[in-house]
């Protein structure tokens, strides 16, 4: 195929993955909505044979994505004071109980040259997301078993997010804020398209 065929089709392929996210979204606005009304009102939910009512809400709580929205900085240097006991911010700092967390979201977990970490730790693949550093923030030792940071957890999402915020300025180059997908975003990128295309 020639190169117009090509990009139309990569465009096909690029809106097809936008507007499942957006789907996604959507679902669990809609999801939100049932489980709200479910607290609301006293049904007996007994009678629900699948997932739980309870599971359910705990599945549609904010995702990383909305939190981060509303992160403050300012908040999350407050928040940080909790980690400063373990935990040094700037760039080359000593490990105290804890590593230093310059570069430490997006980076590799567990690769602080400087820091003797858990197996636990070691074992746990991937990178530092916000979406798994939110969830790590949330309550540590349900998100890597046996890891040796003694520490409960921040119960309010808006804290983890501000502290996040703060932790990916402890970079030279913080990588890229994550993005809500919306139905109206995807709108807006077709509205974009050349006519052409
Ligand atoms: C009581 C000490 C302590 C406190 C308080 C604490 N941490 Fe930790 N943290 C640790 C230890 C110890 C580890 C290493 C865990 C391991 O190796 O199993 C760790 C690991 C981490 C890691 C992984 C680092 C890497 O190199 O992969 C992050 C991220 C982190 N902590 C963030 C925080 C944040 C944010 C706070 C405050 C909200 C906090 N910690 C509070 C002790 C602490």
């Amino acid at each position: 195929m020639n190169s117009h065929d090509f990009n139309k089709a990569a465009m096909g392929v690029l809106m097809f993955l936008l507007l499942a996210i957006g789907l996604h979204n959507l679902t669990e606005a809609v999801f939100h909505q049932e489980a709200m009304a479910a607290n609301a009102f006293p049904i007996d939910v007994s009678a629900v044979a699948s997932a739980s009512v309870a599971d359910v809400a705990m599945e549609v709580g904010p995702t990383i994505e909305e939190l981060m929205q509303t992160a403050n900085i300012d908040k999350g240097m407050t928040v940080f004071k909790k980690c400063a006991a373990c935990h040094t911010p700037e760039s080359g700092g000593r490990a105290k109980i804890g590593p230093n967390l310059w570069n430490v979201l997006g980076g590799d977990i567990a690769t602080n040259g400087d820091f003797g970490y858990s197996n636990a730790m070691l074992a746990q693949e991937g990178n530092w997301t916000y979406e798994f550093l939110n969830t790590y923030l949330t309550k540590p030792k349900d998100a890597i078993p046996k890891n040796k940071m003694v520490f409960a957890g921040l119960k309010k999402g808006s804290d983890r997010a501000s502290v996040i915020l703060y932790l990916r300025s402890l970079s030279d180059a913080p990588i890229d804020l994550p993005v809500v997908a919306t139905v109206e975003a995807v709108e807006a990128v077709v509205e974009a398209m050349p006519d052409t295309m």
